[in-house]
């Protein structure tokens, strides 16, 4: 059956609440983030009707603007960035409530005109106080941000704070980030955002998993080989190298948007969907998740090579990359969660910068049919059952089975059983970004990491760190374009299996 939801009023109509009046503040307005993903996700919420009618944003940045040219800069992100077509009848009244503060960011003054067109914002558009924060700056400035504007809070009206990744830079920092944080604000009122959450097809793992009867009593050790989980990129690191040579792959996605997807796919279901109960039986497989010794561990860095049948430079020749960088553009590992359900059961992840193809997907490899009643010839292109659920490009779910070929011979061969978003629901996903900027309006965290959550996380990290000290691999060792290091193949074929390719 096909569900058309082509008339976006309909989307906005399904929503159980709407959000209350509000003031959607960018700290770090003049960034890629802002002009790429959040004011393109708050033109689409628009769009469909799902912003409060009492409404404004307020950009805050160094860079001098003032709002008339803030608004000009904002429209053009959307007509490039944003999903939906520009329509002025859309635009301009969401235009019509953009502001501009520009402030260095520990400056008394420039807190002050922020804290007063705020008020004057409560009287002239009804926003009631109402402050939905967000910062897309380097956890650096969160601090001295958040100092300033703690003691110039609203006494009327709710507070949350959202915050970009990498929170910290390790267990310690993050540790520091929260104390700061939770000086001023309670754990509600802090959003931690990993957009991977927010994405339709990492939701659908839970959709599949929990609202399915058939999956379930399968989910387990007994029947599952190994997962895969793959986040696979073609593109390098833009003009990042600042960040990204202090981050690296580890930290980049490890660190959060893999462990997060590990998580979904290895936990047990909650009693029910609150933040806390998800975020709970989340937070149980971080802590089972066993620190892989050395050699469950390959780093790897992107030589020259060719992407996409054209030719890139090696991380090394990046602008802004030092010439002998040892920081890691792919990351692989062998993973055990450590519990009843899923104890021996490799869970083998990579991810990397440049490699042959962009695929995000997670892979359960299922055992072998334990006794084929056939002759061997019959089954020899017989691969094992895999569910695969394909987080992008091709956002779907597909199953492997044997079938009988056609014809008087019993040959049995693999194929797929598929189902695809764009075909059944013939409806553009959402951006990540929209339905977590609006879950932050509405107050619900679900989709966002807890403090023990993102602790766990980064414990493990920090835990795989140190063990690098120890040696230095030659750097580059794989080319741009191809699926990473020879050693990553190494990890898993000493199992005896092999990575996924399509
Ligand atoms: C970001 C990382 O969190 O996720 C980037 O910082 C990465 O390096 C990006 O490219 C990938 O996101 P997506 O949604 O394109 O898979």
């Amino acid at each position: 059956m096909t569900e058309t939801l082509e008339n976006p009023l309909l989307e906005g109509l399904k929503l159980r609440r709407t959000p209350d009046p509000c003031v959607f503040v960018i700290f770090g307005a003049s960034g890629d983030l802002t002009q790429r993903k959040l004011i393109p996700a708050i033109y689409s919420l628009a769009y469909r009707h799902l912003l409060p009618e009492k409404f404004a944003v307020v950009g805050v940045a160094r860079s001098q603007e003032n709002d008339e040219q803030f608004r000009q800069r904002m429209e053009a992100a959307v007509r490039e960035h944003a999903r939906d077509p520009f329509r002025d009848d859309v635009w301009g009244p969401l235009a019509d409530g953009m502001y501009y503060v520009s402030t260095e960011f520990a400056d008394d003054s420039g807190e002050d005109r922020l804290t007063s067109l705020l008020s004057q914002l409560d009287q002239e558009r009804g926003t009631a106080g109402n402050r939905l924060v967000y910062f897309a700056v380097p956890p650096s400035a969160i601090g001295m941000i958040v100092e300033e504007l703690a003691p110039r809070r609203e006494t009327t009206g709710w507070s949350r704070l959202v915050i970009e990744k990498p929170f910290g830079h390790d267990l310690d920092s993050a540790h520091e980030l929260t104390a700061l944080l939770q000086k001023y604000f309670v754990e509600e009122e802090i959003f931690r955002i990993d957009h991977y959450l927010g994405k339709e097809t990492v939701q659908n793992m839970l959709a599949l998993r929990f609202a399915n009867g058939i999956f379930e009593p399968i989910w387990n050790r007994q029947f599952v080989d190994h997962v895969q989980i793959t986040v696979a990129e073609t593109m390098g690191i833009e003009n990042r190298a600042g960040y990204y040579e202090q981050a690296g792959a580890i930290r980049d996605i490890f660190q959060n948007h893999l462990l997060q997807l590990l998580a979904l796919t290895a936990m047990e279901p909650p009693i029910d969907f609150t933040s806390e109960q998800v975020r709970n039986e989340k937070v149980k497989v971080l802590r089972s998740v066993h620190t892989p010794g050395p050699k469950s561990v390959v780093r790897g860095q992107y030589g020259r090579g060719y992407v996409e049948g054209e030719e890139v430079a090696g991380y090394r020749d990046e602008s802004g990359v030092a010439p002998g960088s040892m920081t890691e553009t792919y990351l692989a590992a062998k993973l055990y969660v450590d519990n009843w359900r899923w104890a021996d059961t490799p869970f083998y992840v990579r991810m990397g910068k440049r490699l042959a193809r962009r695929e995000t997907t997670i892979a359960i490899e299922f055992k072998r049919a334990p006794h084929p009643p056939f002759e061997d010839s019959a089954t020899e292109a017989l691969r094992p059952n895999v569910l695969v659920v394909h987080v992008q490009p091709d956002e779907g779910v597909s199953l492997a089975i044997g079938a009988k070929v056609p014809g008087a011979g019993m040959t049995i061969r693999t194929v797929h059983m598929d189902f695809l978003y764009g075909g059944t629901f013939r409806t553009g996903l959402p951006e990540a970004y929209e339905r977590l900027i609006l879950d932050a309006m509405l107050g619900d965290q679900t989709l966002f990491t807890r403090t023990d959550e993102v602790e766990e996380q980064w414990s493990l990290v920090d835990a795989i760190v140190a063990a690098w000290k120890r040696d230095r691999p030659a750097f580059p060792n794989y080319s741009a374009g191809t699926w990473g290091p020879a050693s990553a193949d190494d990890l898993i074929h000493r199992d005896g299996r092999s990575w996924r390719r399509n």
